[in-house]
């Protein structure tokens, strides 16, 4: 404290029952916090979960600028993402739009935009986030059918019809993979037509699936798809995409009330995503990031993505299988954008998760309440070099942990592996 002279005046002991000045301040005290630099390890942590993955220096780069979120600079990149974004999906609709939030926002989206009160929704359930769709629905006081799969399978297309038939929807809600039991809806094409023949709109999660495998929203007939960043992109979490079908744009445009969500409201959505005009300031260092997610997208192609996450994938489950390990999907509904491992038994998730971090600086997940550890195969993490990493430090974690393992037959099926080419058309040079 300095007293009227300008000195530092040490508080006496007759002062000790004054307040402080803390006490005295309208304001709520400041936390001490510790910086990220102490929190963060000094060595990052490879990120082979399911999900946010690593991303290219040429994406956090971009994520590190912040622009103008109006103005032509801005409308020439959206127009750049838009019209990559169309290739990705495999769509001509105009009605591509970004979403700021998480992927379940895009999720939302598709669902508040198309599903109205009392409408008859079916949802084909296979797992954690296919359920969330079934209560995005039910929260709109929609009428909800749900197709409930049993034992982590896919879903058949038999069984879709005669669910068509039984409740008659209006939409149908379907994920293309299932990232969180790791199945594969393997017949979302039959089943999207279908759907389409019983004159029903279909809204399709592609969350961990877009661009790391064949997704023809066109040629199957898909009236919305919604993906994340932080997965088979590349990109950051937090940027979302989202297409519609002109089918159900003019079910959009037709409507007469309005959607409860505002942010999420698509019509509004449209004066920034397509008349550079204001609906809220967009996440502008994450659209620049997704602009450059989808760039490098788009100077690989497709074809050669698609066989780069096929050819790692398969390499990846011949090596877990080479080490004694399980893999925990059937083979006929596997998906391989996320490979679910089982944990032998006298493990738990948790631990093999946590001692596979903290020794060997590898990122895997656990699953939700199933006792499997799965290892993410979308965009970066198919890399050769993050895969001999990941086998290696997963082999090894087994081992400390007391699982008897075979981890060289392990490493030289991943090897052996990485040089077939899962299609025609692509070097293993390029992974
Ligand atoms: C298939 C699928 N759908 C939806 C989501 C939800 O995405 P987000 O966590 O970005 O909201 C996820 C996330 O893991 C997912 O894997």
């Amino acid at each position: 404290m300095l007293d009227v002279s300008g000195s530092l005046s040490v508080p006496s002991v007759l002062d000790a029952d004054a307040p402080s000045p803390a006490a005295t301040s309208p304001y709520l005290s400041a936390p001490v916090v510790r910086p990220l630099s102490e929190i963060l390890p000094d060595d990052p942590l490879l990120m082979m979960g399911a999900g946010p993955v690593p991303i290219p220096d040429a994406v956090a780069r971009a994520n590190s600028v912040v622009i103008n979120h109006l103005g032509t600079t801005m409308s020439t990149i959206i127009t750049q993402v838009k019209e990559m974004a169309r290739y990705v999906f495999q769509t001509r609709s105009n009605w591509v739009l970004g979403v700021a939030g998480p992927g379940s926002a895009a999720m939302e989206m598709a669902i508040s935009n198309l599903v109205r009160p009392q409408s008859k929704v079916l949802c084909v359930v296979n797992g954690f986030f296919s359920a969330r769709m079934a209560e995005m629905s039910r929260r709109l006081n929609a009428d909800v059918a749900i197709l409930e799969i049993d034992g982590h399978r896919a879903a058949m297309l038999d069984e879709v019809e005669a669910a068509l038939l039984a409740h008659r929807p209006e939409c149908l809600t379907i994920v293309q993979g299932e990232t969180s039991n790791t199945v594969f809806n393997r017949e979302l094409p039959a089943i999207a037509r279908l759907a389409k023949r019983h004159g029903c709109l279909v809204i399709v999660d592609a969350v961990c699936t877009l661009s790391t495998m064949p997704l023809d929203m066109d040629t199957w007939q898909i009236d919305a798809v919604i993906t994340g960043g932080q997965k088979g992109l590349s990109s950051i979490p937090g940027v979302s995409l989202i297409a519609f079908s002109d089918e159900a744009w003019e079910r959009i445009a037709q409507r007469t009330d309005s959607n409860s969500h505002w942010c999420l409201d698509a019509r509004l959505a449209t004066n920034f995503w397509h008349k550079g005009s204001y609906h809220y300031t967009a996440p502008v260092s994450g659209v620049l990031a997704l602009h450059e997610a989808l760039r490098l997208v788009c100077a690989e192609t497709l074809p050669a993505r698609f066989e780069r996450h096929a050819r790692c994938s398969l390499a990846l489950q011949q090596s877990i299988e080479a080490m004694g390990l399980q893999l925990f999907a059937p083979t006929a509904s596997r998906l391989n954008s996320v490979v679910g491992i089982e944990v032998p038994r006298a493990l738990d998730n948790g631990q093999v998760c946590a001692h596979i971090s903290e020794r060997y600086h590898v990122e895997i997940s656990g699953s939700f309440g199933l006792p499997v550890v799965r290892i993410g195969q979308m965009g970066e993490q198919c890399r050769s070099h993050n895969l001999f990493r990941t086998v290696h430090a997963l082999g090894s974690t087994m081992r400390d942990l007391g699982v008897k393992v075979d981890l060289p037959t392990s490493m030289a099926a991943l090897e052996k592996g990485l040089q077939i080419p899962a299609h025609r058309g692509i070097a293993p040079g390029a992974i």
